[in-house]
């Protein structure tokens, strides 16, 4: 049963730099599968690009986002869960967390522009943990880049071979559609935002001639020149070497007009990963085992300010979750049960009585979850996930209000732990360090702790360049640094060092000087 369940699941996460079509393509994929009917249910889900600090936005999007952050749809027999990640690029480390709990990712590329920074980022994680990437070349429908100067940027840039699995047949406006070099098809382009239409041609073999009667006999020659290039200087697809990170398969297409969608969601549940093993401490833990473990991977705290409850998020990653069965919460060495745990199908959230490897469960918590927590039926297991990266903003906080001190601190405690900034106390006098990869979050922060806590503060610029874990065996020497560089050491919050560097040159220079000291610039040195 257990392993049924686990062989028809395939849980991932769809990613991209901003504007390429994430969105555009999540909500084609639910079309698709049937999940919702209409248009425009997950395109709200995110914040206005150029937002800099507007809170209606941002409340707008926290809202949008308990309700799209898995979704959830049956597909040919197989349960698909969408995990959602943040567009905005502030809001990166989110997307770095989700990127723990999926077995696989689709990569969506303009065709326009090519790989971009945050294409960069996100798969470095993903070769990280080597997981397994689709790519979906999108917005062929208009004049973008030579098909095979994208794949050579892609190869180069994301350090990952690429298979193409289709080829485009003309661009922009003479696009005509794409051939399906295994399925041996032809689909064809037509404009279209709303039908889910199925223009397919087979054609048997490449050199048939029904391809030059649909394309004309140009289009046709070209295609038959590249497809032979292709077959030439490609490897062949090989499903091993996809489900080891290396090789990437490539669909094109156009998410707005539902072109190449169908195509890739068919070619995803077959080839796609169900459920791997995970990563913990002490061991690497099967899905099928019996036992039920899992881990926290996102949490979101209530909307409503009377309700202080929040929603960790679960990754299930072996056995099987029960209703209101005792669960051990291993860092907090307790048993806990959940009464009402939720699923999320599509759009919409209910009571779930059991779930399985690869689906993620709503907990409701009311302050004993923090990113990264286990919970098992009683082994005590920590999973891995994905480490924290050096931030590069910092400001000091200060307490506006010397009555609501509790508050302020209570607030800032459940933000990080909520995974929304790291926290970094400098001694002497407990001074508090905030840290993010994004401007947006300190709106945020400011915004939660007056809002959700009462507490108001100010947060003053710090012209930190990175902070670095540091680590080392030679603990009088780590002494003697902590103490020469006292005003620019902190803590987090499991009481690691770290050094606060001012330029890329310092860091460089205390390298140089302390060859024996390692300076870090993710947390997965534990
Ligand atoms: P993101 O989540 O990755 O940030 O991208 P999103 O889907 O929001 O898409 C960004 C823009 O690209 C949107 O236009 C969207 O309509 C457009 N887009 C997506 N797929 C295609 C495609 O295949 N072809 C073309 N030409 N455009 C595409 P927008 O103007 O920002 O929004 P909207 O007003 O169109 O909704």
């Amino acid at each position: 049963m257990v392993s049924d369940e686990i062989l028809r699941r395939r849980t991932f996460a769809i990613i991209s730099h901003p504007d390429a079509g994430k969105t555009t393509l999540t909500e084609k994929l639910l079309l698709f599968g049937g999940a919702i009917s209409t248009a425009g249910a997950v395109k709200n889900n995110k914040i206005n690009k150029s937002a800099t600090s507007d809170f209606l936005e941002i409340e707008k999007q926290r809202g949008i986002s308990v309700a799209t952050s898995v979704m959830g749809f049956e597909y040919a027999g197989h349960k698909v869960n969408i995990l959602d990640t943040p567009g905005h690029r502030d809001f990166a480390e989110d997307t770095y967390r989700t990127l723990s709990a999926v077995d696989s990712v689709i990569l969506v590329v303009d065709c326009v522009k090519g790989v971009e920074e945050q294409t960069r980022k996100l798969m470095q994680v993903c070769r990280m943990r080597n997981t397994p990437v689709i790519i979906f070349i999108n917005k062929l429908d208009r004049e973008g880049r030579d098909p095979f100067e994208l794949l050579d940027e892609l190869e180069q840039e994301l350090d990952i071979h690429v298979r193409p699995l289709s080829w485009p047949i003309g661009m922009g406006s003479t696009f005509k559609g794409v051939y399906n070099i295994y399925d041996k098809e032809l689909r064809l382009f037509t404009v279209n935002k709303t039908k889910l239409a199925k223009d397919v041609v087979a054609v048997g073999d490449i050199s048939s001639p029904i391809i030059d009667n649909t394309v004309g006999a140009t289009f046709a020659a070209q295609l038959r020149d590249n497809v032979a290039f292709l077959e030439e200087y490609y490897e062949g697809f090989d499903l091993d070497l996809y489900r080891e990170g290396y090789l990437a398969p490539v669909f094109f297409g156009s998410a707005s007009n539902n072109f190449g969608v169908g195509e890739l969601l068919d070619t995803f549940i077959k080839i796609a990963p169900s459920p791997t093993p995970t990563e913990a401490s002490q061991r690497e833990v099967l899905p099928e085992e019996e036992a039920f473990s899992g881990f926290i991977f996102k949490i979101h705290a209530n909307l409503d300010p009377n309700h202080r409850d929040r929603i960790a998020f679960c990754r299930i990653c072996s056995g099987k979750f029960e209703r209101n069965k005792l669960y051990y919460h291993t860092r907090l060495d307790k048993k806990i049960r959940f009464s009402s745990p939720t699923s999320f199908m599509a759009n919409e959230k209910s009571l779930l009585e059991e779930a399985w490897p690869g689906d993620v469960v709503g907990l409701y918590d009311t302050g004993s979850f923090k990113i990264g927590d286990t919970l098992t039926e009683g082994e005590v297991l920590q999973y891995k996930g994905i480490p924290s990266f050096a931030p590069e903003i910092f400001r000091e906080v200060v307490n506006k209000d010397p009555f609501k001190t509790k508050q302020l601190e209570k607030g800032i405690r459940q933000l990080t732990d909520e995974g929304v900034a790291q926290l970094f106390v400098q001694q002497p006098g407990s001074r508090k360090i905030i840290g993010t990869v994004g401007e947006l979050q300190f709106d945020v922060i400011k915004f939660r702790l007056l809002q959700e806590y009462g507490a108001s503060c100010d947060l003053y610029s710090l012209n930190y360049y990175k902070a670095c874990w540091i680590t080392t065996e030679d603990k009088d020497l780590l002494a003697r640094f902590v103490s020469l560089k006292g005003s620019h050491i902190a803590y987090d919050k499991d009481n690691n060092p770290v050094f606060f560097a001012e330029t890329a040159w310092v860091l460089r220079s205390v390298q140089e000087s302390y060859p024996t000291l390692k300076f870090h610039l993710t947390s997965d040195f534990k």
